[in-house]
């Protein structure tokens, strides 16, 4: 009788514990789900920005069309002449920065004030070969 009492707090003791050790790996698998999916959209984001570099890289740009996309966005912080206002002086930006650094500062809005652009490659394009012509 007492020998099957002991047994009951035994097993309800160690049954506390399995109990916490559950408690324990639900919140780390919680943890390392919730990594899991942050990393994989850092990773399918910076798929996608590849992708996109590579194509804005591809494709040929105009001077003139890039020429009004800059006076339409970008003359507010960086001045009508590129030679900076709230933002840095552009010229010779191309010289400094290499053309996926340019685009990346473009799109991804990591400095701000400056926002980030949702624009389409061959924009991305024309607006490059713009900035290559500030020297
Ligand atoms: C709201 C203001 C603002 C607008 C609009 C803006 N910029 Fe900027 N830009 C900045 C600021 C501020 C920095 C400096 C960020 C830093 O590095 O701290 C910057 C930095 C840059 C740089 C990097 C300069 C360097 O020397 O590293 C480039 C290239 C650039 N901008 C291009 C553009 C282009 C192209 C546009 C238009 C599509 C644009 N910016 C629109 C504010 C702006």
């Amino acid at each position: 009788m007492t020998r099957q009492q002991f047994f009951v707090t035994t097993s309800s003791s160690s049954a506390a514990e399995k109990n916490h050790i559950k408690k324990f790996w639900k919140h780390w698998f919680i943890v390392f789900v919730t990594i899991c999916i942050f990393s994989g959209l850092f990773f399918l984001n910076q798929k996608e920005n590849n992708t996109y570099i590579l194509k804005a890289l591809e494709l040929k740009g105009s001077v003139k069309e890039g020429d009004t996309l800059f006076k339409m966005n970008c003359v507010g912080c960086h001045g009508v002449t590129a030679r900076g206002f709230l933002g840095p002086d552009l010229h010779s930006i191309t010289q400094r920065l290499d053309d996926k650094k340019i685009i990346k500062q473009v799109i991804e809005g990591q400095t701000p004030p400056m926002p980030s652009f949702d624009i389409d490659p061959q924009n991305m394009s024309n607006l490059l070969t713009y900035l290559h012509t500030l020297r």
